[in-house]
């Protein structure tokens, strides 16, 4: 009896250590909100122990997001790590335009420890074709442009938010961001699965469109002080 309870009481140890581990709630946890959230109870989601917030700007150069201002300045008072993003559309104007468009209302950064590089989304076309009618150079061009201004103006890259699948239809799976951008990898599942070439690892995770808190549910593949020092820049 008494073997007995001093196996069970080491392999609950045993598979506690191992469960923080696997546990990916042990990173950062985050969330991505959008005008589908406009009234987000900031002080709520800090207290469920989220650490950052992506919040949509912008998309192409026609809309922003009408309660950006109010999400990102209640992300700021929870005292949230946050950033902007900017959905692509590839389509309707160049990279370098779009970017410019994104820094102008809510995109730019700034080493403040609180600011994530702005985000561009670049994934399915939501009404037309999956790649907006371009090749996977033409594509490549494009997100090249939009991150080569981008870093021309503040000074970092942006983040790349997409799906492997998308990635490998729409760029011919480049690789040519890998070393540059960091990834926010969209893969709704237990595991983030294969990431696209020349990223060996996503820097953020969104494995869920809805969750305990509002909006999508990331995390930060990391520490805290990891995602404080790409807020530092
Ligand atoms: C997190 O990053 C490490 C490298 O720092 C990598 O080995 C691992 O696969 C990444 N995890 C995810 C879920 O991307």
């Amino acid at each position: 009896m008494k073997l007995f309870l001093s196996l069970l009481s080491s392999a609950t140890a045993v598979s506690s250590v191992l469960g923080a581990v696997l546990d990916k709630r042990a990173n950062p946890k985050g969330i991505d909100v959008s005008a589908y959230q406009p009234s987000v109870d900031w002080a709520t989601v800090k207290a469920n122990g989220v650490s950052f917030a992506y919040i949509k700007a912008t998309e192409g150069t026609t809309y922003t997001n009408a309660y950006f201002s109010s999400q990102y300045t209640g992300a700021t008072n929870a005292a949230l790590i946050r950033g902007a993003y900017h959905f692509a559309h590839p389509d309707s104007s160049s990279g370098a335009t779009q970017a410019t468009y994104f820094l102008a209302h809510g995109g730019g950064w700034s080493s403040d420890g609180i600011t994530l590089p702005g985000a561009l989304d670049i994934e399915y076309n939501p009404s037309g074709a999956e790649c907006y009618g371009l090749s996977a150079s033409a594509m490549v061009s494009w997100i090249k442009d939009f991150s080569n201004t981008y870093h021309s103006k503040t000074g970092v890259y942006p983040v790349i938010y997409t799906t492997t699948d998308w990635w490998t239809t729409c760029t011919g799976n480049s690789a040519a961001f890998g070393s540059t951008n960091p990834l926010w990898l969209a893969h709704f599942a237990s595991s983030i699965g294969t990431t696209p070439a020349g990223w060996s690892y996503a820097t953020f995770w969104q494995y869920a469109d809805s969750g305990t808190n509002p909006g999508d549910q990331d995390e930060f593949n990391g520490s805290m002080a990891g995602l404080q020092a790409i807020a530092k820049g």
